[in-house]
């Protein structure tokens, strides 16, 4: 800031002293020719002339450079309007220089950024889309194809009818999880959602999850089971049928990619400051360090090519980690390729 004060001041320095050394140059021969003046007196009146033009055309031309530019600056401020022109009206306009400097170079970054992230939307954007169509397309297709073969006449069989039918409502009902998951991300990311918060006994509702899943399970001879025993309720505060979501989901994933006999293990820690920690342990398939960072996105699997015989539409975790982030609760994972996987959240704990 110094250094543009004394800039400011030194143009008007030096353009006084070219004009006063001109103009009493000018007067001087001037005066000397015409009125043939005494040496004493032209001395004399040549100095106070002199100092009397400078002082004057320093006053000037300061003042008429800094109207001029804070005018500029002025009209720069409210034509990108980043800054309020009246935090710059008073202020000596050096000081305005270094400002305007600052904000142009802030709001450029700010620019900048803008721009990247609306980049980065637009793509996400555009695969988001894609991906739902894509989602959408197999079930959809698999029930056209069931219903037009129907049609063909293998409706007039009786045990084709049924079969297709079966497998029709089938791909119905996928269709219908996707699009209720699709709805509700949405709901999350506009904030739509309203939680209704309760108080109930974790261990428990681990509990009733284990009992929906249990046929799942045995499908592959997995074992669910607690960690240790918990005799006592843990109460915890929350939605509950939204935390049976994510326990059911992060099981269904432990037990889907999970291997043959194994196992499925839950367990609970009170923390000091008032959470729970829930875990959800498996010996499944686990997942490659690559893969983590991107687990929690809509639509992400770690294998895309369907090849898998077991699998969704990648939407589960997305889900999960909106709910436990409504909850104001922390999503953690911790997963060892071929070894297993351990998926971690925390709750508040209630008294
Ligand atoms: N316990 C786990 N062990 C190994 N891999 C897992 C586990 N949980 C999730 N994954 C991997 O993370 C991916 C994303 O999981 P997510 O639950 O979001 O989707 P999904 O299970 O494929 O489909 P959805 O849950 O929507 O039916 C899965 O495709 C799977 O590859
Ligand atoms: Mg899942």
């Amino acid at each position: 800031m110094s250094f543009n004060f004394k800039r400011s001041y030194k143009f008007a320095i030096k353009s006084a002293l070219y004009i006063t050394v001109f103009g009493v140059g000018f007067v001087g021969i001037l005066s000397h020719y015409i009125f043939h003046p005494d040496q004493d007196h032209l001395t004399a009146f040549l100095i106070v002339f002199a100092f009397s033009l400078y002082l004057f055309s320093f006053l000037v031309i300061q003042y008429r450079v800094e109207v001029f530019i804070y005018r500029r600056v002025k009209k720069i401020y409210d034509d990108v309007s980043f800054l309020e022109s009246a935090t710059v009206i008073n202020q000596p306009i050096t000081t305005d220089m270094a400002t305007l400097t600052r904000e142009v170079k802030k709001f450029a970054t700010e620019k900048k950024m803008e721009i990247e992230t609306l980049k980065i939307k637009e793509a996400y954007r555009r695969e988001f889309l894609g991906n739902v169509s894509h989602e959408l397309k197999t079930p959809l297709f698999t029930v056209q194809g069931y219903i037009l073969t129907l049609l063909d006449g293998a409706m007039k069989d009786k045990t084709l009818r049924k079969k297709y039918l079966e497998r029709a409502e089938k791909g119905v009902e996928r269709l219908v999880y996707i699009v209720q998951d699709l709805d509700m991300i949405s709901k999350f990311e506009m904030g739509d959602l309203n939680l209704s918060f309760d108080k109930f006994n974790i261990v428990q509702l681990t509990q009733n999850v284990f009992d929906l899943l249990e046929m799942k399970a045995e499908k592959k001879n997995i074992i669910l089971s607690f960690d240790n025993k918990y005799t006592k309720p843990i109460m915890v505060s929350g939605d509950q049928e939204k935390i049976q979501q994510v326990l059911a989901n992060l099981v269904v994933n432990s037990i889907k990619y999970g291997r043959e006999d194994g196992y499925v293990e839950v367990g609970f820690d009170v923390l000091e400051n008032g959470k729970v920690i829930v875990r959800v342990k498996d010996n499944g398939e686990g997942i490659e360090k690559k893969n983590i960072p991107r687990l929690f996105e809509r639509f992400y699997r770690v294998d895309k090519t369907g090849a898998r015989t077991e699998g969704g539409s990648g939407l589960g975790l997305s889900i999960v980690k909106h709910i436990i982030e409504a909850h104001n609760g922390k999503i953690h994972v911790q997963s060892e390729f071929n070894k297993g996987s351990e998926f971690s959240f925390t709750i508040e704990k209630s008294k």
